[in-house]
């Protein structure tokens, strides 16, 4: 069996779990009382349990916290293309009839696989919790359950990862392979008309861009901005996700003095 690490979360990770914990406990109560059976997806569930870096501790992780909700889901699916992360959630799980545990691409696997068997016409709604380490998850995912009618998502936006590899300063020195998985991700090239004054060969960001983009900075890098939530300018939101759900976007830069 291929060795399980543990990963190690900040307290920020925490309050996200707390986060989707709570949303899912609510909106299995709602959909409990509806004639749609209800269903949990977690495309990047990870091993199902974590440490936490302030105290040592172990903690659930997203799956875990989804099974122990009441009333329950009737049917819970979990994708992680690691097969440490699977194997060792199907040893926690043990054999449900429920809980279906998938090992590979959630790329593929929720559009090929699971999707599917969320249906509106069949009476079944579902949350997709999509909360990947950063780039990987393709604009179709968000698409099909955008437009599903019987799917929501909560999506945990790769910042880091995008402003760490594609929006730099000088467009001109990110590589074609950074700026592509951004565009699978974003589902079209729409990022750099945001970020840049001219489609992709300025060499510097202009004037006006550069106050634009500083302002998203101090957005997506909320981890510098630790206090201050109006800079807030609904950034990606008013974007191609937005047209498919109702979006609530939740600036998550909480951090405690004893953190670092
Ligand atoms: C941030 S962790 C998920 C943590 C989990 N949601 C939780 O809070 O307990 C991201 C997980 O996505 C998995 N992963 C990365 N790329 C993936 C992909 N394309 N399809 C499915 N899982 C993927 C990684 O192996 C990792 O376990």
């Amino acid at each position: 069996m291929p060795e399980f690490q543990f990963d190690e979360i900040g307290y920020w990770s925490q309050v996200k779990l707390e986060i989707i914990k709570r949303y899912g406990v609510e909106y299995s109560k709602i959909l409990t009382s509806t004639r749609f059976d209800h269903v949990y997806m977690d495309a990047f569930a990870g091993g199902g349990h974590h440490i936490a870096k302030s105290t040592n501790e172990l903690v659930l992780g997203s799956p875990l916290n989804a099974l122990a909700i009441k009333p329950p889901f009737k049917e819970i699916f979990l994708i992680d293309l690691e097969p440490a992360k699977t194997s060792r959630l199907r040893e926690v799980i043990g054999d449900r009839k429920d809980v279906h545990i998938l090992e590979g691409d959630c790329n593929t696997l929720l559009l090929e696989t699971v999707f599917p068997k969320v249906r509106y016409e069949k009476y079944r709604r579902g949350l997709c919790v999509l909360d990947p380490y950063g780039l990987h998850l393709n604009w179709k995912v968000i698409e099909t359950a955008g437009t599903s009618r019987a799917i929501e998502i909560f999506l945990n936006f790769p910042i880091a990862d995008i402003n760490r590899n594609v929006l730099w300063n000088d467009s001109a020195r990110v590589s074609p392979e950074q700026a592509a998985r951004l565009t699978a991700f974003w589902g079209d090239e729409s990022w750099r008309d945001i970020a840049y004054s001219s489609e992709g060969n300025s060499s510097a960001i202009d004037t006006k861009n550069r106050s634009k983009l500083s302002q998203r900075r101090s957005v997506i890098d909320f981890s510098k901005s630790p206090g201050s939530s109006s800079c807030l300018n609904r950034f990606p939101c008013e974007t191609a996700v937005a047209r498919l759900f109702i979006t609530y976007t939740l600036l998550h830069q909480i951090r405690p003095e004893t953190e670092s």
